[in-house]
């Protein structure tokens, strides 16, 4: 029964791996691969000092039925208990600092950079093209596939944690310092990304978005990104920028292009062509945008956003419609 309880979890294990965008057991990424082989040779170590410990004890059992228990028991204790898990446990410590070395190897110099600061609960992430200026955006990161890419990671509030687990292993974002982490995919696809350490009411709410594009595409994205805002085109959405900006949204958030440039909040430049909205909480659709504005503390306990719950359903609306639109 044990046997078979242990096959059904492997097996289930396995399962869950598959087609799974955050799963440390399906790596898309050089680091994540390491981890991963970390992993399955430690279930194989543990394993194997199962088998042994319950081995000897069943022998040392049966022994003990028989009358020369005492030999029996010294198997169990020296071979079961000292000398094997010694043996398995250190060659998997050696094997394991041996690791160590390469998943803290530096980046070229020609990489692209990601500085991304961990906020109550959000990721502000900021590029700066070669030669050109930073551009903002937040909760997502988009990365050329076969690069190592090395990421600058801020805190100004609490520690959060940075956690891609498709593409490597976590990293603290510690108040005061800047940890380095540096992360190279190797297929396409989008991953999730968590916050992995408690920082907060909303801390279950802090997700981001990994997008691992071929090198073309990923140029052509972040000079989408670095362009203003395209002015609104239809009624619904002129009347939506002209409440975003009487509202005070501006106080806090930038819109490239126009007056909105307060810079506490996420940049909402190009927010309509994010996959997800409010750190992965929401989907990216008016209605969505609606629900956020006007029921902001139901959907994110205790983020710093006021609700907006006073404003009138088309005044909501048009604000959807115009956040939606920015593209
Ligand atoms: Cu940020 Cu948990």
């Amino acid at each position: 029964a044990a046997v078979r309880s242990v096959a059904m979890t492997l097996a289930l294990v396995g399962l869950a791996a598959c087609a799974n965008p955050q799963s440390t057991l399906a790596p898309a990424g050089v680091e994540a691969e390491r981890v991963a082989r970390l992993f399955w040779i430690m279930t194989a170590g543990a394993t194997l000092v199962w088998i042994a410990v319950i081995g000897f004890a069943l022998y040392a059992t049966r022994a003990n039925a028989e009358r020369h228990g005492r030999n029996a028991s010294r198997w169990l204790i020296f071979g079961g208990g000292v000398v094997f898990p010694t043996l398995v446990l250190g060659a998997l410590l050696a094997y394991g600092l041996a690791m160590m070395p390469p998943l803290r190897a530096d980046a070229s110099p020609g990489s692209v950079r990601v500085h991304v600061s961990g906020e109550q609960w959000w990721w502000r992430v900021r590029y700066r093209p070669a030669g050109g200026k930073w551009i903002e955006l937040a909760n997502e990161i988009r990365l050329p596939v076969g690069e190592r890419t090395e990421f600058e990671l801020v805190s100004p509030d609490v520690i959060h944690s940075f956690w891609i687990p498709s593409l490597g292993g976590k990293m603290d974002m510690i108040p005061g310092r800047v940890n380095r982490l540096v992360l190279e995919p190797t297929r396409t696809g989008v991953f999730r990304g968590v916050c992995a350490e408690y920082c907060g009411a909303s801390h279950a709410h802090m997700e981001f978005v990994a997008v691992v594009l071929e090198r073309d595409a990923f140029d052509r994205w972040l000079r989408h990104q670095a362009a203003p805002a395209a002015p609104p085109t239809t009624p619904i959405t002129q009347r939506g920028e002209q409440a975003f900006l009487r509202q005070g949204c501006g106080g806090c958030h930038v819109v490239r292009g126009t007056p909105a440039n307060g810079p506490l909040g996420p940049d909402l430049t190009h927010v309509g062509s994010r996959l997800s909205l409010a750190a992965g909480t929401l989907p990216n659709t008016a209605p969505a945008f609606a629900r956020w504005i006007s029921r902001t503390h139901a959907v994110k306990p205790e983020v710093l956003m006021p609700s907006y719950g006073m404003l009138s359903a088309d005044e909501v609306a048009a604000l959807a419609a115009y956040l939606e639109s920015l593209q």
